[in-house]
């Protein structure tokens, strides 16, 4: 049986790299662009990064070559993302961060979530009909902008866990801002796509946009003197010159000013931003200990539901290219879906049973729902128990449209520390405002635009002064006798949790290596249609899964995954063949 699945899933991959030759073209020629020899598989003894640009990796290998730690070669990394990705992360944006300290073993999540400014109100994503707005007029401009999180993210990763000079690790963006780097065909492709929209701002335009009004082409050399000019400041001041100075200062005019869309953000929003330690929520399941994120992110809750709703029905034993398999993994995604739109959002603020939601008792009640052979009918939230006993209402569901960008990197040092990081501006080019050389997010837009549901009763995840949003991102560590042996992750919005789900079961049941769970094609159900990989052999299971009940969608399914294995013969890395990510390591 196992063999025979084996098989199955390696044809099933390997007609899938064939057909999805067409849309895998950033990756050899990001490589060709930037120069670097930048293999999106590779193995290595030491240590090793992934990142979704071979320059980024390159920063961070060097960090990692010159001893730096994890957390080193991370600061490197994200740093030189937010120059030459800037669509996806930086500065203007935030990130979640999942790390496991070799020194005693300890697994540490730090939130580096944007948060809602003071001013934030629940109805501030309706139109004057009361309605909410459409997701783009919600977008661009200042009204989406949160409070910037990723440099005090840095700052705090690296002082619990840090080895080198901070100041050193922004050498290599200074260099490349100041020098400049090649526009990679993807950040080329996105910005000929976004047109106008990208335009909102004329200093962004005059960034993306040579001076006769045409969008950067790919190879063509692009500098970011106010990049360079942000990191020396910073540099040279500290993050204090960011939370409290003149950029401080300049971001809340940016976000104020917007002569469309004028946004809430003030300088005490700025500086009262703080990182805070979450308990990263694991759960055991395959054998081995899954480790996420914990709330706000939905992320790392979501993924272990899926794992423990499908791990009782033998899905090790189930071929992936039954339907059968994907109407179970399908139905348990639809079940965490239910539980995370529902009862899910900032603790701070909500009520919410993460414990109860992850019991073994809770799974295996909801997991019975299961029962073959049809898609379930209907799929509502369960009740699960919160940590207080009592039963507590359940809030409406809301409305969080969330669509592409976003960033995911994993790192493996010397001394065997290792970290999931997933760093965004939430939408491509975030709200599309740009100060000092880089964007700032859109990440209030991954609140619900409607704060109440139809009988009045508030939303979990509506907007409130002071609230992260929620979000979907899903840093993840697995762990065997608590040393951790793969750590992966994604992009794509609520989409990451099926990308993450499917990758870890891959692995963990059907026991595939990293460089085929990053490429197999995707096939998701987000408590809508089911969505399945356009150009791939998945699209074989379309009529089989209509056939068990459920409306289909074929379409581009654009994951960014990353992962490093630690195998008995050193460490695996693979970067997601749909994007332009590289692996490097020694
Ligand atoms: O936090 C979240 O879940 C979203 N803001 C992430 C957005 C994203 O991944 C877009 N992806 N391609």
């Amino acid at each position: 049986m196992r063999i025979a699945t084996a098989v199955l899933v390696t044809a099933l991959t390997v007609t899938a790299a064939r057909a999805e030759q067409a849309s895998d073209r950033y990756a050899p020629e990001a490589g060709s662009v930037t120069g670097i020899v930048a293999p999106q598989q590779a193995t290595a003894r030491r240590h090793m990064v992934v990142a979704a640009h071979p320059l980024a990796a390159r920063a961070g290998l060097e960090v990692l070559d010159a001893g730096g730690s994890a957390v080193d070669a991370l600061v490197a990394t994200q740093m030189v993302l937010g120059l030459v990705e800037p669509q996806s992360s930086g500065l203007g944006g935030g990130g979640f961060l999942l790390h496991y300290a070799a020194a005693n073993g300890g697994v540490t999540s730090l939130d580096g979530r944007e948060t809602a400014p003071a001013a934030a109100t629940p109805d501030m994503f309706l139109g004057t009909d009361g309605q909410p707005l459409p997701f783009f007029t919600a977008v661009v401009g200042g009204r989406s902008v949160g409070t910037p999180a990723t440099l005090r993210l840095m700052v705090e990763a690296h002082r619990r866990f840090g080895r080198l000079a901070f100041t050193d690790l922004l050498k290599p963006a200074i260099r490349l801002a100041e020098n400049g780097f090649p526009v990679s065909p993807r950040l080329a492709d996105l910005i000929a796509a976004e047109g106008e929209r990208l335009k909102h701002d004329p200093v962004t335009a005059a960034y993306f946009f040579d001076a006769a009004g045409a969008p950067l082409r790919a190879g063509a050399t692009l500098r970011n003197p106010a990049y360079a000019d942000t990191l020396r400041r910073i540099s040279d001041g500290g993050e204090d010159v960011f939370y409290r100075g003149e950029i401080a200062a300049d971001i809340v005019a940016k976000v104020m000013a917007d002569p469309v869309n004028p946004g809430r953000l003030s300088a005490s929003d700025l500086e009262n931003y703080t990182v805070i330690e979450r308990e990263p929520v694991c759960n055991t399941v395959f054998a081995v200990e899954v480790c996420g994120m914990g709330l706000p992110s939905s992320g790392g809750i979501a993924t272990l539901q899926i794992l423990g709703l499908v791990e009782p029905w033998g899905i090790e034993h189930m071929s992936p290219q039954a339907p059968e398999t994907w109407r179970l993994i399908g139905d348990a995604s639809r079940l965490a879906f239910a539980d995370r739109e529902r009862w899910l959002a900032d603790p701070a603020f909500v009520r919410a049973p993460v414990a109860g939601l992850l019991a073994t008792g809770y799974l295996s009640l909801r997991a019975k729902l299961l029962d073959g052979p049809n898609a379930m009918p209907e799929v509502t939230p369960g009740q699960p128990a919160f940590d207080d006993g009592a039963l507590w209402p359940m809030p409406p569901a809301g409305v969080t449209p969330e669509l592409p960008s976003t960033t995911q990197v994993v790192i493996r040092d010397d001394a065997g520390d290792m970290l999931s990081y997933t760093g965004t501006i939430e939408n491509g080019f975030g709200s599309r405002l740009m100060v000092r050389g880089f964007l700032l997010n859109n990440e209030l837009t991954d609140f619900s635009f409607a704060p109440t549901g139809k009988d009045g009763a508030p939303v979990a995840n509506r907007v409130e002064g002071g609230k992260r949003p929620r979000s979907s991102m899903a840093p993840t560590l697995v762990l065997r006798d608590g040393v951790p042996v793969l750590a992966i992750g994604s992009p794509g919005g609520s989409r990451i949790i099926g990308f993450v789900a499917q990758a870890l079961i891959a692995h963990l049941a059907w026991k595939k290596p990293v460089a085929e769970i990053v490429a197999m094609p995707h096939l998701l159900n987000r408590f809508g249609p089911f969505e399945v990989e356009a150009g791939t052999a998945a699209t074989a299971l379309v009529p089989g899964l209509q056939a068990l009940g459920y409306r289909v969608e074929v379409q581009e399914l654009n994951s960014g995954l990353a992962a490093i294995a630690v195998t008995p013969a050193g460490l695996e890395g693979a970067a997601d063949p749909r994007r332009e990510g590289a692996v490097l390591g020694r």
